[in-house]
């Protein structure tokens, strides 16, 4: 097996993906599966999300989009939301100063209001304290759902269209794209999901219509830089059409 050096030496620096979007599932089986309780998986998928945070910074991805929690996540166990809710706020307190140093800007993407106010306010804070970083874009969807975004988006176009702002037949695709959450990023190129199943769980709907899609057994927690570096490598090997022939393709 190759070591993580090797790995990354097989990555084609030209043709890193722009923009990756994660699906960050199995914290509670990686903690069954250790006689922990729920909240030890999620505590340990922080680590996680710091090492991939990192490593995409440091590859050259300029968006990293996180599944954090989802809208459908708020009819878990309230003892679980609770926990959610803190490590969240308290995770990002804690990792601002070394986002802050490699320049990475935070974006918080969702119906943030439902958040606890602790939570939210060391949240904000980081959004506010990285507003000027040019380095990763980094997206924590809190709160999120793609159908929540969608009839977000369908409700304020209405709103212009009745305020006489935007006429109905002007509304393109980028007219619908800059109304969701991730209004001026370019989308996702590939996504990937940890933890073994294999849907989109309501995430990125619009915007991953052509992304590539790769799914792994491998639990959040224990998803290493080896793991990403295979799915970056494996991401490299796909050819995207985008509907047109393979010969096409190559004549571009
Ligand atoms: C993903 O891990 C984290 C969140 C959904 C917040 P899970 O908590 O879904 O872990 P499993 O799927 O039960 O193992
Ligand atoms: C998806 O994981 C949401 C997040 C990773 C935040 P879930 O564990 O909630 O997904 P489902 O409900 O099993 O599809
Ligand atoms: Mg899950």
């Amino acid at each position: 097996m190759e070591s993580l050096e090797e790995k990354i030496s097989l990555i084609d620096k030209t043709r890193v993906p722009c923009h990756v979007a994660m699906i960050m599932d199995g914290n509670g089986r990686w903690a069954k599966k250790r006689g922990l309780a729920r909240g030890d998986g999620h505590m340990e998928g922080i680590s996680t999300v710091h090492r991939v945070t990192k490593f995409s910074s440091d590859i050259g991805v300029k968006y990293l989009t996180l599944y954090a929690f989802s809208t459908e996540n708020w009819n878990r166990p309230d003892d679980e939301v609770a926990t959610l809710m803190y490590l969240i706020g308290w995770a990002i307190e804690r990792e601002l100063p070394e986002l802050l140093a490699n320049n990475v800007r935070i974006h918080l993407l969702g119906d943030i209001g439902r958040v606890p106010a602790a939570s939210r306010e060391r949240l904000d804070y980081a959004v506010s304290s990285t507003a000027h970083c040019t380095g990763l874009q980094l997206n924590i969807c809190l709160s999120y759902s793609s159908r929540w975004e969608i009839t977000e988006a369908a409700r304020r176009m209405a709103r212009e269209a009745a305020a006489g702002k935007l006429d109905p037949d002007a509304i393109t695709e980028q007219t619908v794209a800059g109304h969701l959450a991730t209004a001026g990023m370019p989308d996702p190129d590939l996504l990937i999901r940890t933890g073994g199943e294999e849907r989109i769980s309501n995430y990125l709907l619009w915007q991953i219509a052509y992304s590539e899609l790769y799914f792994t057994d491998v639990l959040w927690p224990d998803f290493t830089n080896e793991e990403y570096a295979d799915a970056l490598i494996d991401y490299q090997g796909r050819e995207r059409r985008y509907g047109k022939t393979s010969e096409q393709v190559a004549a571009e």
